[in-house]
Formats: structure tokens, sequence, C-alpha cells
């Protein structure tokens, strides 16, 4: 690898070779003691992180194109989350939400109620990560329908414990030996347009991935009057930062107001201002019953929150509660990401993130191997193939494109089986985005 330093603070500065000598010794301990299920895709060692630079134990600088899987939305360590995080751990540490009261608590509760989409009172129930506002959403959606089954989509990620797991379709490895999942939970095609499992293209598209559910779901196998919830991530993550059409949103809701079953959008990795809105389902008018979120709403610290209608979240004292949910330095956290967010980096999400799009929107001309490139906001995707013309997935070729951005100070990661996933903090700048725009066109060239 060559040695690249750059003098500019906002940008990369490789000091060693990749992994450097401090980064190789840990891991190895790593290696030795730590859970073998974790993914590590490059030999990141991170130390230290400011805005959106990650610096590694052996003194590299890293410009963060994943903000730690689309958490840390306001950047690292930014000053005001950490001056929030510090005051209020001298304050008041935990006493747990679910058993006593504290004003930070009301007050997170009543910012996210009054940011969700629709003008109906809502209530929030608050866990510690995306998993758990999902299975929060599962059992609050089953008591209050006395329906006990769900429909979810192929290609989407809900979580990894066993409810979430049981709705989550994006890689079969995740389910491998875990069988049985919670039982009820029916997949169809989600509106993938790159890939259309129905071969429409967008303007002749009838919105087959809802006609299907009518059509061949309910008539073969799920009792409509049966069905609690549908859970649906307005822009796919995992599954490969998929967008889709927004006629799609308008018949899911007619379909489920027709039956009577709930939407449950999954915003833990599209909302909280990543897409360039408080929440994607905003960009469709998708007024969902229930929303989840986590990931980017404490910036770094475990939360999540599920945010419903208050006529839906009818259950009694008992039904579901969480000893460490809504922790006190979580909620100062949140509390000063949400206002962060609604001051400047939404809009910068939707600035910088529209600027980035159009840099790399002509990739597929210019590149063979680049198949798709699609986004909203600061959640983009890039998609790789061996063929435009067949679409042929081309995974080593992702996995080839996210190394070499690692060994020249990007960090990016994959998302579905083929695409790469840019998932900056919402601090970025437009000169970084184009840093990273530049390095990615220059390693597709040298792919
Ligand atoms: C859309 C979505 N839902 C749920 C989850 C699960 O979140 P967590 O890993 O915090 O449990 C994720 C995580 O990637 C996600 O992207």
């Amino acid at each position: 690898m060559k040695k690249m330093e750059s003098v500019r603070s906002d940008l990369p500065s490789l000091v060693t070779p990749l992994p450097g000598p401090k980064a190789s010794a840990v891991i190895e301990r790593d290696g030795a003691v730590v859970s073998p299920s974790y993914t590590r895709c490059y030999p990141l060692v991170a130390a230290r992180g400011e805005g959106t630079i990650v610096e590694d134990i052996d003194g590299n600088r890293f410009l963060d194109f994943t903000a730690g899987i689309a958490v840390v939305a306001t950047g690292h360590s930014h000053p005001k989350i950490v001056a929030a995080i510090q005051a209020q751990a001298e304050r008041l540490i935990h006493m747990s939400g679910t058993d006593f009261y504290y004003e930070n608590l009301v007050d997170l509760a009543e910012k996210l109620a009054s940011l969700a989409p629709g003008g109906a009172p809502k209530r929030v129930y608050f866990g510690n990560s995306g998993t758990e506002a999902i299975e929060a959403a599962i059992k609050m959606t089953r008591y209050h329908s006395g329906r006990g089954q769900f429909i979810a989509f192929y290609g989407s990620f809900h979580g990894r414990t066993m409810g979430s797991l049981a709705l989550t379709a994006s890689k079969s490895i995740q389910q491998k030996e875990f069988f049985p999942v919670m039982a009820g939970a029916h997949h169809v095609p989600y509106p993938y347009c790159y890939r259309c499992a129905y071969g429409q293209t967008p303007d002749q598209c009838a919105v087959d991935c809802v006609k299907v559910i009518e059509e061949q779901l309910f008539r073969h196998k799920l009792p409509p009057e049966d069905t609690a919830a549908i859970f649906v991530e307005p822009v796919q993550g995992e599954g490969g930062y998929v967008v889709p059409p927004k006629k799609f949103f308008g018949e899911l809701r007619r379909l489920a107001d027709r039956h009577g079953i709930l939407i449950v959008a999954d915003e833990v990795q599209s909302g909280m201002g990543r897409t360039g809105r408080m929440f994607a389902s905003q960009h469709f008018d998708l007024v969902p019953d229930v929303i989840a979120v986590a990931k980017g709403i404490a910036s770094g610290l475990p939360l999540g929150a599920t945010i419903a209608r208050a006529e839906v979240m009818n259950w009694p004292p008992g039904a579901h509660a969480s000893t460490f949910g809504g922790n006190p330095v979580a909620n100062a956290a949140a509390l000063a990401t949400i206002e962060l967010l609604e001051k400047e980096l939404i809009d910068n999400a939707a600035r910088v993130g529209e600027h980035l799009l159009n840099r790399l929107r002509d990739l597929p001309r210019r590149f063979r191997m680049v198949g798709d490139v699609r986004g909203l906001g600061l959640m983009i995707g890039i998609e790789l193939v061996r063929d435009q013309e067949t679409k042929e997935r081309a995974p080593e070729l992702r996995d080839r494109l996210e190394k070499m951005c690692f060994e020249r100070g990007l960090l990016v990661l994959g998302a579905g089986p083929n695409s790469i996933r840019l998932s900056p903090p919402l601090v970025i700048t437009k000169d970084q985005a184009d840093f990273a725009a530049d390095t990615i066109e220059r390693c597709l060239g040298a792919i």
C-alpha cells in the first residue's frame, strides 16, 4: 500500500501499512476471544473519531462513509452530544424508566411523538436497539389486533432476535441452524425496480408487489383477518439501499386499510434525517401506524424507540418493558441529536446527498461493472454486476471495491449481496463527498 498523507484534517491520512502493527495485535487478540459470528470486512481498529474522521490505533485517519452502520448521525463525538452526555451522566445515569419516572424520558417521548408523521396522538416505547424496537412492534401489533401473523419483504432486515429474525429475509446464513424462529411471518418481493420480480419497468409497473399480497398470499395461504401487520423498510437498508417507487406505498396503505392491517415502518436505518427528511416515510407520504427507530437516534448511544398511534399502543402495565430502555444518558444524547438534526443536519443530508448522488449517477455509463446507483439523501447504494445486460451480481467486485476504498482511506460497507452503501454522518461536507466520489471512481477504474 502506498503511503498517503493529506495535510487536511478533514480528509484521510495513512501513515502505516494497513493494518498497522498495533491494529494487527488487537485483531489477533480479538480472534481468540470475541464471538466469531461478527463480520469484519477489513482490518479497521478504531481508536477515536471526530466528525466524519475516524483514527485507527496506529494513527491512520479515515473518512467514514459508514457512520458506524448509519449510527453517528451527528458525526463522531459531536461536542454538543458529548456535553449532553457528560451533563446527564453527572446528574443521573440510570433509574429504569419502566419502574420510575424521570423527565427526559417524557421530553424525548413528546418530541418523537410530535415528529412522527400523521396528526393522531402518539405514544412511545423505549428499548436499546433496532431489534428491540421491532420486537416491541411485533408484540404490540399482535396485542392490539388480536391477530397473530405478519407480512414482510424479501431482502429486508429487521433484526436478529427470534421475532425480528423471522421477519428478516436478507441472508439465509442469518437463519441457518436457528429454526424455529417466530411462527407466522410471510414474505413477498420488495419493490426493487432494478430487479423487478415481475419483469416490469417503473413506468409500466402496476404495483404487482402489492397485488401479489392480495392475489397470491391472501388467496392461497394467509387469511388477511389473521394478519396483524405489514413490516416494511421505506428504503431497504441491509438489502442494498433500495428505493421503492412512491406509488408502492399508496397501494400498500390501501390494501392494509381494506383488511384492517397495521403498517409498521422500520426506520431503524432510514430514519433520523438520513434520507433528507426526519423519516424516509415522509418522502412517500406514508403515514405508518407504527414506526421503529434506533441507530441514528442517539448519535451512538444504545437506544431504540417504537412510536405508535396512541390507540394502537393500548397494552396494559406489565405487557412489555425493558430495564435499560430509555436510559437517561441515551435520552439526553437523543434530545441533543434531534436538535442538531432539526437545526441543520437534515438539510445538510438532503443537500450533500443530492450533490453526491449527482456525482455518482452516471457511473453505470462510465463503468460497465456498475449496474445501478440509487438513493435518498445520504443513503446511497451502488450495485455491482458482471454484466449490465444480464445484471449478474458481482459480489467479488463489491468486496474488492470495499477493500480498495479502505486502502485509500475511505470507509464504506457492503449492503445486499453486491452493493456498496454510502451512509456517512450527516455532518459531511461537499468536499468530503467529492473526495469519496473521486476515490470510488478511481477504484472502479483500477478494478
Ligand atoms: C432496518 C433495520 N431494522 C432493524 C435493525 C436491527 O437493529 P439492531 O442491530 O440495533 O438490533 C437494523 C440493523 O441493521 C436495520 O437496518
